[in-house]
């Protein structure tokens, strides 16, 4: 399959239209949101959504999110809509905030992975709004990944991974954000934190002051235990090093990194002058949100540039850091060290 290029800088309302029509039509196009870049389809079409299972290589029980341009296509997709729902919906829409709702039915079964709950997030970047709001319908949309690969947080990532697997891609800026939306189960009396991102746990409380946090954000998936999102079970972000996450101050972790000597080091950026092995710096070490916008990226450098070991600076975890920390202990398979 010849995937096509298309471009905003030079012709953004001939792109939009043409995206609008390859997804009518059952097609799939990766175009950017301000998280990652999402790999698009009709919510309303299984033979599309099997299509973007097919691309990504996504196991069959890892259901996708629903995105919508407005509180009326909420109300199609889902139904019994809590009154808080309505309120996080106020606060955080458009925006990097997916809640797990009710299914109404609407979208087809194999978007919810046969769930009877649907994920529904109204994203901010223009680009895909004006896509929705042109081919009038819901769009399903994982991130623009092959699955378990870091996700793509520019165009050209999504080349690397999905060229020749979908019809276009949309060619647009670096994603602002960085790291996927959070995503957060929400029911009359409850709620639940099922993926942490730029919308912090601390601001959800405002809204949602019982809100829990699922424990697989944190603790490593067992086999055969059941978890509340299919998502976190599976082996994710993991470029082929082997790395590790080492958690304790900066001067600690530089004499570790540098007695080991043994593989490069992710650090913050007050700490690359003080070690001798090759260093990513990947933010300031109180700049949460500067750490979420360049991991994926870097993730994907050390396969690039062919890293075997490596000792990650383990960010805090409150703030965004929390999403940092989730997206890292991943890509360290749990393998943590306390200094
Ligand atoms: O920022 C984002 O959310 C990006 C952009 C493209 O919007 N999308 C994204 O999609 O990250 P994906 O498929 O990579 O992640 C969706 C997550 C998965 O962890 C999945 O298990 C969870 O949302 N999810 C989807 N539907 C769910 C449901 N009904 N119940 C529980 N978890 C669900
Ligand atoms: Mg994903």
């Amino acid at each position: 399959m010849i995937t096509e290029k298309l471009y905003l800088d030079t012709d953004r309302e001939e792109s939009v239209k043409k995206t609008a029509e390859i997804l009518k039509n059952g097609g799939i196009v990766a175009l950017p949101t301000e998280t990652v870049y999402g790999l698009a389809a009709s919510a309303l079409d299984k033979n599309a959504i099997k299509k973007v299972f097919e691309a990504k290589g996504r196991p069959q029980d890892n259901p996708l999110i629903v995105h919508i341009n407005s509180i009326e296509m909420l109300k199609k997709v889902a139904k019994d809509i809590p009154k808080r729902a309505f309120l996080c919906a106020e606060k955080f829409w458009p925006g990097p905030f997916t809640m797990v709702l009710k299914s109404s039915g609407y979208v087809c079964s194999a978007v919810s992975a046969g769930l009877d709950t649907v994920a529904v997030r109204m994203p901010k970047d223009p680009v895909m709004s004006d896509v929705i709001a042109r081919a009038e319908i819901p769009l399903a949309a994982p991130s623009a990944n092959v699955s378990g690969s870091p996700s793509p947080v520019s165009a050209e990532h999504v080349i690397n991974d999905l060229y020749g697997k979908i019809d276009a891609v949309v060619m647009g800026d670096r994603c602002s954000v960085g790291v996927e939306s959070t995503v957060v189960l929400i029911e009359k009396d409850s709620a639940k934190l099922l993926r942490p991102g730029a919308v912090t746990l601390e601001m959800l409380k405002e809204i949602l002051p019982d809100i829990t946090v699922d424990k697989a954000i944190l603790e490593e998936y067992k086999d055969g235990e059941k978890v509340a999102s299919p998502g976190m079970k599976y082996k994710h972000y993991s470029p082929s090093a082997e790395l590790y996450l080492i958690e304790g101050e900066s001067k600690d972790f530089v004499s570790y990194v540098n007695k080991m000597n043994d593989g490069c080091a992710l650090c913050f950026t007050e700490e690359e002058e003080l070690i001798k092995v090759k260093t990513y710096p990947y933010g300031s070490i109180n700049d949460q949100k500067g750490m979420a916008y360049e991991i994926f990226e870097i993730l994907r450098r050390l396969d690039k540039e062919k890293i075997r070991k490596g000792y990650v600076h383990a960010p805090s975890k409150d703030g965004v850091g929390l999403a940092v920390y989730n997206r890292l202990v991943r890509a360290c398979a749990h393998r943590v060290i306390k200094l």
